[in-house]
């Protein structure tokens, strides 16, 4: 693969916005999208700004160290490191989070997830209530519904020691009193009776056959347990509809991100494990997205 030199970036007196101006038609002739964010944020954290420092800094000149310290963040961008591994950092629902490669990189469209389940707890009275979250990750939907629904008590389960971790440090750095973290695999995992006004997951859901297909980003560096359940897409998805119908009290709701193609197979598996009011929310891009359905017994909320 073809690497920055000194050929495609002429020894010269670099400031910032031919600096970003080069490395924006570098990454797009290379075919990597967002370019120009992959290059604002690789110099604002060589430089040690915020992004829009940049934009008042334009004729900054780089000192000789500023400009190693960006080749190097380029060159790890160039194996298609995702970039927020890079910064070790990325946002989520306005949130910070801190993101190792012992976790999956939040996504917008688990924003909407979030959103839809806060928006149902609100409506329906229970946004004081215990909801259960299976697969943690960095924490992200975890902290981002004890931060909006302050009076909830959130369980979050995670079977990798390493990425709870990261979730420990993202609830702490937030402040969060109203969230517990458990170690744990959702497929044997008991819960003791306890019973829950909301489930929410994001659960892998890639199909094993479709691993090798997916972007390197993804397939090379996120966690190949956070993406992909090793079967048909549907293992989790089976499992935690089960488990949701026997731990949510009467009327408690589901809430399940799936993946591209999903929604008429997930839907059946969430009526089949005996949830009613299933249906299938589309996303920002249009794309079937949150599957809910509700335990049978309660009455109907919005
Ligand atoms: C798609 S990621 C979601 C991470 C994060 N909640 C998010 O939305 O970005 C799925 C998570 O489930 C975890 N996981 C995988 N298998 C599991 C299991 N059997 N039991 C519990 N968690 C599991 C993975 O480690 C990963 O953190």
């Amino acid at each position: 693969m073809p690497l920055p030199t000194n050929e495609d970036a002429p020894k010269r007196n670099w400031t910032v916005l031919p600096l970003l101006e080069w490395t924006e038609r570098y990454l797009q002739e290379r075919s990597f999208e967002e370019s120009r964010l992959n290059a604002e944020l690789l110099l604002a954290r060589a430089l040690r700004l915020p992004r829009l420092g940049l934009y008042l800094q334009f004729d900054r000149p780089l000192a000789a160290g500023e400009l190693a310290v960006f080749r190097a963040l380029l060159l790890r961008r160039m194996t298609h490191e995702p970039v927020q591994y890079i910064l070790g950092e990325t946002e989520f629902m306005g949130l910070p989070f801190e993101v190792t490669p012992a976790v999956l990189i939040p996504r917008p469209e688990t924003e909407e997830l979030v959103e839809e389940a806060i928006r149902w707890l609100k409506s329906s009275g229970s946004a004081e209530g215990s909801i259960l979250e299976i697969g943690t990750g960095s924490g992200n939907i975890a902290v981002a519904l004890g931060k909006f629904l302050p009076g909830a008590r959130i369980t979050s389960l995670e079977k990798s020691g390493d990425a709870l971790e990261v979730a420990r440090r993202n609830c702490a750095r937030h402040g969060l009193g109203n969230v517990e973290l458990l170690q744990g695999d959702v497929f044997t995992a008991g819960f003791d009776g306890q019973v829950f006004d909301a489930v929410v997951s994001n659960p892998p859901y890639v199909p094993e056959a479709e691993f090798n297909r997916l972007q390197p980003e993804v397939r090379d560096f996120e966690p190949r347990l956070a993406t992909t359940d090793g079967a048909d897409g549907f293992r989790f998805i089976r499992r935690i509809a089960d488990l949701a119908c026997g731990l949510l009290r009467p009327g408690g709701g589901m809430f399940l991100e799936i993946g591209y193609g999903q929604a008429d197979a997930a839907g059946r598996i969430a009526r089949e494990s005996g949830l009613t009011g299933v249906g299938v929310q589309k996303d920002f891009a249009g794309i079937d997205r949150i599957l809910r359905g509700f335990a049978p017994g309660g009455i109907p909320s919005p």
